[in-house]
């Protein structure tokens, strides 16, 4: 849902006008850009920003209007503080702030002279900055009527309506060429975000399916699971959480086969899709109840990542699995004590219908690997509050019973700005979840509560498969406000999971 913007790459003198973002460092060095259009306009860049009291640090802006004999409408200097310290995530945040900057100061263009004081930014850095103009253009509008004057942008538009962004460098061959793979990225994200965004009346698990489905475009095998065929599986947890629905509880199955046979068995990933939760015969309390709308984060994150990986034909086997189920009380809702038998053949006692995510991912998981053997399998959950008590809004929840995978996602995590952090699994924990009545419940207890809940989810992965578990009830809806998103949704994982991909799994 991102405005449809043309974003391209030019030469250093390649000709500009609309509005003119130049940069400066510290001690306001003016990037070589800026000291010639301040040479041209006899000074007027280096003027402005003294009076402006403009440091060249980050966040600093002088903005410059009509500037005398130049094409220009507007002129942007924006501090770079020290950018010899800056890695992928910063020149993404820059991005980002950059595109901020440039919204309600629009003209239909803008250029961009991305270069440092000291030479030029490379290739890979620029498709970061690209990447993040893309994401901050990011907006869910299309419920908002008032502002829409023509039916298929979403945006309010006009002659000044920001159309065109061209990122001026010095080898616009090779950013061009490091670019290919981030339209598909933004694309993924803006699609994970959609589905968050979306309301739960507009979007059900069959509604989900549909989007999911979308991705045979792309190439993408896309099998949708309804509930017949679930019973017949024996899904029995996943079902008993959508069965107080009236609308059907589905399970879609997306292969992407980049690697072909040669690449072996496939990675999986799972994700938990509730499409809202209202706590079922537990009955969530009423303040906050509308943010369950975003239950379905998970499946979203998997779906994005399905297209981004299509987008740029990773050369990668992987295994999307998501759970669509809508979590309601009614007659025919189940009921806490009720005990159910899972497609492991686990059975489960319900104690609290509310901690339904677990249930439905515990078919999924067991799903996954039965039919598919993955070399690794990651899944994703808005599963617990209480991974926020632990880690607020900043990390999301990492459980894993492999090391190796457990510091390639924290590494990943590190490398893309969405960020893990490892909690513990154990013996004492996984008693918690003990029932006296079935294999085991479906709350662990007062404490840890997190933790408990990724033992539920580690009964159903088979000993030697390397699994972990995010916990994205903080990171992935209600989202902090940051230089690459103003949504509700974050779409977060997708960009983590494609650099893990890239990293570890992607035969080069
Ligand atoms: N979907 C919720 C978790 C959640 C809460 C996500 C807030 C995002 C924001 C999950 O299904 C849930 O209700 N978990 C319960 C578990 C409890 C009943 C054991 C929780 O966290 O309170
Ligand atoms: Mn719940
Ligand atoms: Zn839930």
């Amino acid at each position: 849902m991102s405005d449809p913007i043309a974003l391209s790459f030019a030469g250093k003198t390649a000709s500009a006008d609309g509005v003119g973002v130049l940069f400066a460092e510290e001690g306001h060095k003016l990037t070589p850009a800026a000291q010639d259009l301040d040479k041209k306009t006899k000074g007027l860049l280096s003027r402005a920003a003294e009076i402006a009291g403009f440091k060249g640090r980050k966040d600093q802006t002088v903005d410059i209007l009509a500037p005398q004999g130049l094409k220009f409408a507007r002129l942007l200097l924006v501090g770079l503080e020290q950018p010899s310290t800056y890695g992928a995530e910063d020149w993404l945040n820059l991005g980002g702030t950059v595109r901020g900057l440039l919204s309600g100061r629009e003209a239909p263009s803008a250029h961009i002279f991305l270069e440092t004081a000291g030479g030029d930014v490379a290739p890979a850095d620029i498709a970061s900055f690209a990447l993040g103009v893309l994401l901050r253009g990011y907006k869910f509008q299309k419920y908002k009527t008032k502002s829409r004057k023509k039916q298929d942008t979403g945006a309010e538009e006009n002659d000044r309506t920001l159309k065109k962004i061209v990122i001026h460098c010095a080898d616009p061959k090779a950013a061009a060429q490091a670019f290919a793979p981030v339209r598909g990225m933004a694309e993924g994200v803006a699609l994970a975000r959609d589905l968050v965004n979306e309301p739960a009346n507009v979007l059900g698990p069959t509604e989900f399916a549909a989007r999911a489905k979308a991705l045979t475009k792309l190439g993408v095998q896309v099998e949708l699971l309804g509930p017949k065929v679930l019973q017949k599986l024996g899904m029995g947890a996943l079902l008993a959480v959508g069965q107080g629905s009236d609308r059907p509880s589905h399970v879609v199955v997306m292969q992407w086969k980049g690697a072909g046979v040669k690449g072996g068995d496939p990675i999986a990933i799972v994700g938990k899709g509730v499409t809202f939760d209202t706590g079922g015969i537990s009955l969530k309390p009423a303040a906050g109840m509308e943010d369950m709308k975003g239950d379905m984060a998970g499946a979203a994150c998997v779906v994005g990542l399905m297209h981004e990986l299509a987008a740029r034909k990773a050369t990668v086997n992987v295994v999307g699995i998501i759970g669509l189920v809508e979590n309601m009380p009614s007659g025919s809702a189940q009921r806490p004590g009720d005990v159910v038998t899972s497609m492991s053949g686990q059975t489960i006692e319900v104690l609290n219908t509310d901690a339904e995510g677990r249930m439905v991912l515990a078919d999924c998981l067991w799903y996954a690997q039965k039919r598919f053997k993955p070399k690794a399998i990651v899944n994703l959950a808005t599963l617990t509050g209480a991974v926020m008590v632990a880690l607020g809004k900043e990390h999301a929840g990492l459980f894993s019973n492999n090391d190796e995978l457990s510091e390639r996602l924290t590494a990943a995590g590190r490398a893309t700005g969405e960020k893990l952090w490892r909690l513990p699994l154990g013996a004492k924990y996984d008693k918690m979840i003990d029932s006296k009545v079935a294999d085991m419940k479906n709350t662990g207890g007062k404490w840890g509560g997190s933790i408990s809940a990724a033992q539920f989810l580690q009964r159903f992965i088979k000993d030697n498969t390397p699994w972990a578990h995010l916990d994205i009830a903080g990171t992935a809806m209600s989202s902090v406000d940051s230089e690459i998103n103003r949504s509700w949704g974050s779409g977060f994982g997708v960009r983590l999971l494609d650099r893990l991909i890239a990293d570890h799994y992607e035969r080069h």
